[in-house]
């Protein structure tokens, strides 16, 4: 695998190939991020994974100093999934002057959900994995469902500027119990880890009562946000959104269940698509 500090020596290596598949990533990578490694190996005719821990995306109280840096493990785990190039820039080699110039996402898919509990998160994202994209000029880009709202903005962004990439979403892995896999999982003490599983059976709780035919989204979610609570969680939100855009739902239309709650200092996101 070779490593490409800076965008010269990126675009040097990646100059000889036309079809990059890429899976952007701010490292400490577990089983999800090696599984879209895999699965962008048989898409493009080079694999490329970027590590780059983004301060645009995280607000002043959160954790960009203290995000797991875990370079010898990252590579090791790349190299055994067959990456050919990992993309990763100090943060002079990606802003080399302030990024002053930024991407402002639809406010009516980005200021909402995480957009609404952490402002400017989606401007960080975007403008990102916009700069990425120049960077590596991907014909593929992988990125997981487990961050679903991100997805979709990055979808919108995508299609919005024309940008001849095709995005791929993949399925969250999940642990034994069913905790969906995250860098931010490692946070969590031996008891929270135990207890982490909750959000994922929340989720499932809410896509059982709409298959079991109750259509009362407001009771359903106050319940999930109840249940975390009582349990000692700080919910954020639990709550039934169309799958299209994200917005509150209307009866037959297919629905996603999106949460997110705080678990002592660690904050933990999930989803779950309902077929109801
Ligand atoms: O999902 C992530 O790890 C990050 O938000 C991304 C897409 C790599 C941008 O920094």
């Amino acid at each position: 695998m070779l490593i490409a500090r800076t965008v010269p020596e990126l675009r040097e290596f990646l100059g000889r190939y036309r079809r990059p598949a890429f899976v952007p990533t701010m490292g400490n990578l577990h089983e999800g991020h090696l599984a879209l490694v895999q699965q962008a190996r048989p898409l493009g005719d080079v694999t490329v994974a970027s590590i780059f821990v983004n301060r645009l995306q995280f607000l002043p109280h959160e954790d960009f100093d203290t995000y797991p840096r875990t370079w010898d493990s990252d590579c090791e785990k790349l190299r055994s999934v067959g990456c050919d190039l990992l993309f990763a820039p100090d943060e002079h080699a990606l802003y080399p002057e302030p990024q002053t110039c930024k991407v402002h996402p639809d406010p009516a898919l980005a200021n909402i959900l995480e957009g609404h509990f952490r402002p400017a998160f989606f401007v960080g994202v975007c403008t990102v994995v916009m700069k990425l994209f120049a960077c590596v000029q991907p014909r593929f880009a992988l990125f997981g469902k487990k961050d679903y709202q991100q997805l979709m903005v990055i979808r919108h962004m995508v299609r919005q500027f024309a940008l001849p990439i095709e995005i791929i979403g993949s399925e969250t892995r999940r642990a034994e119990d069913g905790l969906a896999l995250s860098s931010r999982n490692g946070y969590l003490s031996e008891a929270e880890r135990a207890e982490a599983v909750q959000l994922s059976k929340a989720l499932r709780a809410m896509a059982d009562a709409l298959r079991s035919g109750e259509r009362d989204f407001a009771a359903i979610e106050a319940r999930a946000m109840r249940s975390l609570d009582a349990r000692g969680w700080k919910p954020d939100y639990m709550l039934l959104r169309r799958r299209a855009d994200l917005q509150p739902p209307a009866p037959g239309q297919p629905l996603v269940a999106l949460g997110a709650a705080r678990l002592g200092m660690t904050r933990l996101i999930d989803n779950l698509e309902i077929d109801a």
